[in-house]
């Protein structure tokens, strides 16, 4: 079954100038691109994505640091997208949960600055284009 996902490389990724290793990663296990953009992230554009976590306690600092810099968002598609990606991304926390081989579990050593991100299931996915791509929506 064809899936899509919204896939971040957040800004400490493209500042670590990680974006050619990252998409790469996605090239050789077959996923397509669909859609890729450099963007500086709003603070609209940033509560909305990550509108379920407010309230959490890290919540202004996730919101400090996704607008801290220019990041790369992408649609990609494939079967299973939305797993495969969190696949290669790895874990949320890099070295509790991220295993080598992953992006994460490679290049990352704190929770927030985990370079990546990707939805959690069909309607976050959905839901996250439309937000970042409207034009594929
Ligand atoms: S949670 O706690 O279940 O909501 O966490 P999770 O869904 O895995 O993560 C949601 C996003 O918040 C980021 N995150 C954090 N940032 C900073 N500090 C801490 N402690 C922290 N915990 C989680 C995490 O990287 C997720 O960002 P995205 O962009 O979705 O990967």
């Amino acid at each position: 079954m064809t899936e899509r996902t919204l896939v971040l490389i957040k800004p400490d990724g493209v500042a670590r100038n990680l974006v050619g290793d990252i998409i790469g990663r996605i090239e050789r296990k077959g996923l397509t691109l669909r859609a890729l953009e450099l963007k500086q992230v709003s603070d609209e554009l940033a509560r909305g994505h990550y509108a379920e976590h407010e309230g959490k306690p890290f919540f202004g600092s996730l919101l400090e640091f996704i607008t801290s810099g220019p990041l790369v968002a992408a649609v990609v598609e494939g079967p299973r997208a939305i797993a495969a990606w969190r696949q290669i991304a790895g874990g949320t926390d890099p070295v509790e949960k991220a295993v080598p081989g992953t992006i994460r579990g490679d290049y990352a050593l704190v929770t927030q600055e985990n370079l990546v991100h990707g939805s959690d299931s069909p309607e976050s996915a959905e839901r996250e284009i439309a937000l970042w791509f409207p034009e594929l929506g």
